[in-house]
């Protein structure tokens, strides 16, 4: 298979630093971080998100961090880890993910560890990400999609003034197994940002 090298020596940055979080890529020894972060917030992320039963080990962790690594690499999904950008603790994961390299159309997913919710670090990853595509990849879209009824995580796209597209009905299978709904927001390099 033809390698696609403009894609892969694409440079991408080391750190993204806001006020209260710091977004950079996966180490292998953000490991026993990521193992406990989860470990601490099965409950939280079973409704919405795929991994809530991952993470058994920290063993299980360094693969799946690999797994990041290695994706970062050929820059085919930027997965990043937050901290807090004082006291450098691991606070959850986010990530800039290429949909269509072509023409610049990125999408921002996310989660942060129970003990680290209601604090913003979730809104300023965003926007840094945010921010940093449109300024260094020549994103032409950012988009974040959710479930219908993920309340939480709707509320970090409207809180940044992201256009709320759609309300996509029955396209999708939630984790628990049911069909859900799920709503879709974008910016692109005209609309107002960070209201
Ligand atoms: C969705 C999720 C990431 C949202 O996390 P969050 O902590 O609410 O989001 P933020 O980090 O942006 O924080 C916003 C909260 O911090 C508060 N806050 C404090 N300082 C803030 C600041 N400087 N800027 C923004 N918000 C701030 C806000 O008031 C808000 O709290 P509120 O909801 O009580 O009003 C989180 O609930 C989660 O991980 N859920 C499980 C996984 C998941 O659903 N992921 C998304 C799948 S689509």
């Amino acid at each position: 298979m033809p390698i696609n090298t403009t894609r892969i020596l694409t440079p991408l940055f080391e750190e993204l630093r806001g006020e209260r979080v710091l977004v950079r890529p996966y180490r292998e020894d953000d490991a026993a971080a990521l193992y406990e972060a989860v470990a601490e917030s099965r409950e939280h992320i079973r409704p919405w998100l795929p991994f809530a039963d991952e993470h058994q080990t920290v063993e299980e962790s360094l693969a799946v961090i690999r797994h990041f690594i290695s994706n970062w690499l050929v820059r085919e999904e930027m997965t990043v880890a937050l901290f807090d950008a004082q006291t450098g603790q691991y606070a959850g994961g986010s990530g800039l993910h290429p949909r269509n390299w072509e023409i610049g159309f990125f999408e921002i997913g996310y989660w942060v560890r129970k003990s680290a919710e209601g604090k913003g670090y979730i809104s300023e990853a965003v926007k840094l990400l945010t921010d940093y595509a449109f300024a260094s990849l020549q994103a032409n879209r950012v988009m974040i999609r959710c479930d219908a009824r993920n309340n939480r995580s709707a509320a970090v796209p409207r809180r940044l003034g992201f256009v709320e597209e759609a309300l996509l009905r029955n396209d999708s299978i939630a984790t628990d197994g049911t069909i859900r709904s799920t709503l879709v927001f974008s910016l692109t390099p005209d609309d107002p940002r960070w209201p």
